[in-house]
């Protein structure tokens, strides 16, 4: 499918298939086209070119309210003259529903999202939270096939943001429909989704589990997007069997699980997380059979983070972030401080290969 704004192609030939009760993300940065997808496939753009399917079916011509396809916005859009209940009966009066029906749906679905004691309210004396939860509830009040959802947490504060992703995921799991959901958010994303596709400049840059996405990213786009990571550029001067040496610019070399089995002479960038690096004043002991990289080092910046502790470490031309948990009570570890001679290391098969040219 692809939709262009007069020179600007928001959306350029992005081919999706989704499992019927899939949890789907669309992930990328602002601009990328997440939002311009959505609308295509709620009916409210037309695709340049590409057709849409649903359950087989071709929907690409069909208006909005006749596809059983529902958006979530941001903003709620919440009907601010009516009550909560008659937000969520709004559609079922519409679509003329027996009242006795109407009231067994409403009340079901308002005691699945736990604001019985609420229906009888407005919009505007309901926290946004609980807005958000009546907007999610309305647009599944008459089941439809997939729910579109277009950020619909940015608006709420993190606590409550983190909140109600397991309460999105506990309705999902309940009603069994296919969610898409669009988010910069990474968090979200890989909380939630049976896959995330990942998305650049319109096109889909890599669509996996979470974890694959996290672990092998597929571009040094989807490695910097999707977490932390430091990136060390250099030439493959050996190989060794499933491992080689990366001569870097600036940096000691380094060995690599050759996961692209790429060849000597080539160009390479390989990501290594931050929490991969250990960071230790004493060398580690060898391990035996393997040959890990430890390069001394200074440390130049430490930022305590509570659940673990941010070290910029130099070596070489190099700052490399580096991050260590506090699994055991923070003052029985060893003190790391500023310009502290140190020892980083990793295991070869801690890197993983993004780019090669
Ligand atoms: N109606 C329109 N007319 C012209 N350009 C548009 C229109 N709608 C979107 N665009 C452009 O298409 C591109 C993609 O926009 P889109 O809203 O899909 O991004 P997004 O990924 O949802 O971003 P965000 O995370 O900020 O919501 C942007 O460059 C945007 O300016
Ligand atoms: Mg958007």
């Amino acid at each position: 499918m692809t939709k262009r704004f007069g020179a600007l192609t928001a959306v350029d030939d992005v081919t999706l298939s989704i499992a019927k009760g899939e949890f789907f993300s669309l992930l990328g940065p602002s601009g990328c086209g997440k939002t311009t997808l959505l609308r295509m496939l709620g009916g409210f753009e037309r695709p340049d070119s590409g057709r849409i399917y649903l359950e087989g079916k071709d929907i690409t011509d069909l208006p909005p309210n006749q596809r059983r396809v529902h958006t979530v916005f941001q903003n709620y859009a919440l009907f601010p003259t009516m009550t909560i209940w008659d937000n969520i009966a709004f559609s079922l009066k519409l679509a003329k529903m027996p009242k006795a029906e109407i009231e067994e749906k409403v009340d079901a679905i308002l005691e699945m999202i736990q604001m019985t004691d609420h229906a009888w309210k407005y919009p505007n004396q309901l926290s946004g939270g609980q807005k958000q939860r009546v907007a999610i509830a309305r647009a599944l009040v008459d089941r439809p096939q997939v729910l579109l959802l277009d950020e619909p947490l940015a608006a709420l504060d993190l606590k409550l943001r983190q909140h109600m992703l397991i309460e999105l995921d506990t309705i999902h799991d309940q009603v069994g429909i296919t969610f898409m959901y669009v988010t910069h958010d990474q968090g979200e994303a890989m909380s939630l989704s049976d896959r995330i596709a990942v998305i650049n400049r319109g096109h889909v840059e890599q669509l996996d589990g979470p974890a694959k996405i996290y672990e092998a990213p597929a571009s040094r786009f989807v490695a910097s997007f999707i977490g932390d990571t430091n990136f060390f550029s250099g030439e493959i001067v050996a190989v060794e069997g499933d491992y080689c040496t990366i001569q870097c610019t600036g940096f000691p070399a380094i060995r690599a699980f050759n996961d692209k089995n790429l060849a000597v002479g080539q160009r390479v960038d390989l990501s290594v997380r931050p929490e991969k690096i250990r960071v230790t004043l004493n060398p580690p002991l060898p391990e035996k059979g393997a040959t890990i990289n430890v390069f001394p080092s200074t440390v130049r910046e430490i930022v305590y983070q509570g659940v673990y502790t941010k070290y910029w470490i130099q070596s070489g031309d190099l700052r490399v972030a580096t991050l260590k948990p506090h699994s055991r009570f923070l003052l029985d570890q060893e003190s790391i401080t500023w310009n502290d001679k140190v020892y980083m290391w990793w295991h070869p098969d801690d890197g993983y290969m993004v780019e090669s040219k």
